[in-house]
């Protein structure tokens, strides 16, 4: 079978769209750090969350001059920490954010910046955030996680370097 010239021209055409709107769509989420199924944390055993030593005490630990991250456990209807007791850092923070379920899928977005992930149980996800002014930021979930799932939120505070230091008792 022969094909015609300008046949074959549009098949190329088509496939070299198919590939830049690929490209297109993993460029923009790499930059922007959306994603849509987010397991970039790596796996983990969704019956033994708390066997894994990131989870089994959520918490937020210094890990360079500026560097944060964060540990948080999703369930219904809280985010550990976050709803019970803030997540706080200073100003001019990068915080990296390791977030897994316990029970049910969840969605982790922190309002005023790009994070908006699925949290999704057996999967750990993994976001970077700069906090570069002090105030707060609402933690929300927007995955219908069940009853509670309307109430479930939490909150980020980011402290002045002032206050961190007050804070820190220097
Ligand atoms: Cu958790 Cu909705």
């Amino acid at each position: 079978m022969e094909i015609h010239k300008y046949e074959k021209a549009w098949l190329v055409g088509a496939l070299v769209l198919i590939v830049f709107f690929i490209a297109t769509v993993t460029y923009v989420s790499a930059i922007t750090g959306v994603s849509m199924v987010d397991d970039s944390g790596g796996t983990i055993d969704p019956d033994n969350v708390t066997d894994d030593d990131r989870f089994s005490d959520p918490r937020v630990e210094q890990v360079g001059e500026g560097e944060y991250e964060a540990y948080v456990v999703a369930q219904q209807f809280i985010f550990r920490p976050g709803t019970n007791r803030p997540i706080e850092v200073p100003e001019d923070s990068t915080v990296t954010f390791y977030v897994t379920s316990l029970d049910v899928t969840h969605g982790f977005q922190i309002v005023g910046t790009n994070v908006n992930t699925m949290v999704i149980p057996g999967q750990v996800s993994e976001l970077t955030v700069e906090f570069d002014e002090p105030g707060e930021h609402g933690i929300i979930c927007n995955e219908y996680c069940g009853s509670g799932h309307q109430d479930m939120a939490g909150n980020i505070v980011v402290h002045s370097e002032e206050d961190w230091q007050e804070m820190q008792g220097g």
